[in-house]
């Protein structure tokens, strides 16, 4: 159990032994990363990056993986399945500075696992292997970690193997989502498979998987004994999951925000959201309509308001709302 924060080692990286943010295309974009960071995230990872199509010059590559200073300590995330391709990417990341490159073991999307990248290389440890040996030896200094779940299936558990596999091909650290690929993200995150990869590897292992509080991140690290926690959904419209977790670790009290103060976060996010963006308000509100719902969330009403946020289309309409949910609180506060 780490306490009155501790440090660990991925490679040549120090970073604070609380949690990390868990990466997660399509939401935990530049300001989601920044927002958590804000908040005490240990560590950030880049939205998952084709290793095939930074060599053919996706011209989504450098949007993807620029790393402003507020994001740091930040990993570049690659996904292939060819390690010529994936050590030809990693020297062209090289180039955005990250602290660290992951490589994704563990997506279980059919487009990405049909080539035979992400979880599918969970089927293939010596494949697996390959690509990582072919990544440490590009990426020279920074760490290279992987990121993989329990196994493809509950009857091909295999994590330990995996991580057996590419520890001996290098790899500075390994992450562990305690799912299987079949599971995708449903059913509960399987603890004892990270206690047995924990037991069975030197490297630092992050252990991953349904953290919704401080209280889940306490158990993981108590159940497993892994080095580091990453929180994924845990941090939907949530960034203050990080301050809380920093709290338990430290046995401190911790006030919750206020249904005011959160609402004053998301209205940040939004607006950082539209700074952040090349395309005009109307879009950039589109991708922030989810953070919106995500952060009116468990509360009275909450339901119908999150449906309102999908309807949302300036910046002046989410402050309306904000205003209105905020006052709803107040008015069933004062029934009571
Ligand atoms: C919307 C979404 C996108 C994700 N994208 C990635 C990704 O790009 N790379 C990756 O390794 N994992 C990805 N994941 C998996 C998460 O990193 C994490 O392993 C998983 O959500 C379990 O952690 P949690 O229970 O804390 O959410 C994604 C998960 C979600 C929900």
């Amino acid at each position: 159990m780490p306490n009155q924060m501790d440090n660990i080692k991925i490679g040549n990286v120090t970073l604070e032994k609380s949690a990390a943010l868990a990466p997660m295309a399509g939401v935990a974009d530049r300001v989601y990363r920044l927002m958590c960071r804000e908040y005490g995230a240990a560590y950030t990872v880049s939205e998952m990056v084709s290793a095939k199509g930074i060599c053919y010059s996706d011209k989504k590559t450098a949007e993807l993986c620029t790393i402003t200073e507020g994001e740091r300590p930040m990993g570049i995330q690659l996904f292939g399945y060819e390690a010529d391709f994936m050590a030809e990417a990693v020297k062209i990341v090289l180039e955005y500075n990250p602290d660290i490159i992951d490589i994704n073991m563990g997506c279980p999307v059919p487009k990405v696992v049909n080539t035979g990248a992400g979880s599918a290389l969970m089927k293939n440890p010596k494949l697996a292997a390959e690509i990582t040996e072919a990544a440490v030896k590009a990426a020279g200094d920074v760490p290279v970690t992987v990121k993989i779940r329990s196994g493809w299936s509950a009857d091909t558990i295999n994590a330990v193997e995996m991580a057996k596999a590419v520890e001996f091909a290098g790899a500075a650290a390994v992450a562990v989502h305690g799912r299987t690929r079949d599971m995708f993200y449903s059913g509960t995150a399987d603890y004892s498979v990270i206690k047995a990869v924990k037991d069975a590897v030197k490297i630092p292992v992050i252990g991953n998987g349904d953290i919704t509080d401080g209280e889940s991140c306490l158990r993981m690290y108590r159940e497993t004994g892994c080095d580091l926690v990453m929180v994924g959904r845990g941090s939907y419209g949530n960034p203050f999951i990080f301050e809380e977790i920093k709290a338990a670790i430290e046995g401190k009290d911790y006030t919750r925000p206020t249904v005011e103060e959160k609402m004053q976060v998301m209205l940040r996010h939004i607006r950082l959201m539209i700074e952040n963006s090349q395309k005009p308000e109307e879009f950039a509100i589109h991708e922030a309509r989810k953070h919106a719902a995500w952060y009116m969330n468990g509360y009275y009403g909450s339901a119908k308001f999150r449906g309102r946020c999908y309807t949302l289309s300036s910046y002046s309409e989410a402050e309306n709302l904000a205003a209105e949910f905020v006052q709803l609180q107040l008015d069933r506060l004062h029934k009571n």
